[in-house]
């Protein structure tokens, strides 16, 4: 073993691991033990980095004749001599697999989400089409509070969320249904004030009856699962399912005349 390390080769094989070592853990461990902080080192850098270490190994090693012999004999063998034949056909097959696989890492798509900054709440419509009819928004109270009873409201409301929405907003309005794992954006939890509690019952109504699909550009791209109601509720169901909402997480709908402050 010692031979090996005294053999020009073995030493620039190893100064270039210890290289390695320092510059890959030392720069990111060493400052912060004398309260200096740092990181990971960008393997970009890593690379530079190790790029000047071989080219200062190279310039020791040709520096001296018989050095420089004595460095490229091993090499020249394996490159060349007849009994060397197993040991070439290896390396012929792990360094193309070990570069192959660099760039495979290096090209293969990642599952991270990209980062994109969404505007939650954008400006509604001033007016929707809901079924073929043009619904104004601007001042739009929610009809069912003036007739009937609220409590037949409620209830059919929550027979509307369990059958529709409860999968993905969850038993506890908080937007952990079961299906809520596989969306991003996740589904939105009625329980948080910043969701219905800061909205108008009108807004709710256009958000329930468009869905993700109805969302304007602004703050794309959306990527909601939050469907199209209108298609599957009559008018007065949304206004009872939203009645149910609020109801049942305790919040009061924001009115008009807030609305109108800001
Ligand atoms: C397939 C899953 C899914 C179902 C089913 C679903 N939603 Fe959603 N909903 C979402 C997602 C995801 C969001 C968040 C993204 C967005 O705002 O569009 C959302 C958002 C909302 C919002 C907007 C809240 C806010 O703060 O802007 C309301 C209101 C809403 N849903 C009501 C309902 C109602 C009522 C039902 C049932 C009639 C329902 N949802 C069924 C997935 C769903």
């Amino acid at each position: 073993m010692s031979k090996h390390l005294r053999h020009p080769l073995g030493r620039a094989v190893l100064v270039l691991l210890g290289a390695y070592v320092l510059i890959e853990f030392g720069i990111a461990y060493l400052p912060p033990l004398f309260g200096i902080p740092s990181g990971p080192v960008p393997d970009t850098v890593l690379f530079q980095y190790l790029g000047t270490v071989v080219v200062g190994i190279l310039i020791w090693v040709s520096d001296n004749e018989t050095r420089w012999s004595e460095f490229k004999a091993p090499l020249h063998k394996v490159m060349v001599e007849p009994e060397k034949k197993r040991a070439r056909l290896a390396l012929a097959v792990i360094i193309p697999a070990l570069v192959g696989l660099m760039t495979f890492n290096q090209v293969k798509p990642s599952m991270a989400a990209p980062a994109t900054l969404r505007s939650i709440h954008p400006a509604p419509p001033g007016q929707i089409d809901f079924k073929g009819e043009t619904m104004e928004l601007a001042g739009l109270e929610n009809p069912l509070r003036a007739t009937g009873s609220m409590e037949e409201h409620y209830e059919s409301g929550r027979e509307i969320y369990v059958k529709n929405c409860m999968a993905c907003h969850g038993d506890g309005l908080a937007g952990r249904g079961h299906y809520a794992l596989g969306f991003n954006p996740g589904p939105a939890s009625f329980q948080d004030v910043g969701t219905i509690a800061q909205l108008t019952e009108s807004y709710v109504f256009w958000r329930v009856a468009k869905g993700g699909p109805g969302l304007p550009n602004e703050g794309a791209p959306w990527n909601s699962a939050m469907p199209s109601w209108e298609d599957f509720l009559t008018e007065e169901e949304i206004w009872s399912v939203i009645i149910f909402m609020y109801e049942q997480a305790g919040h009061e709908p924001r009115t008009w005349e807030e609305e109108g402050e800001h």
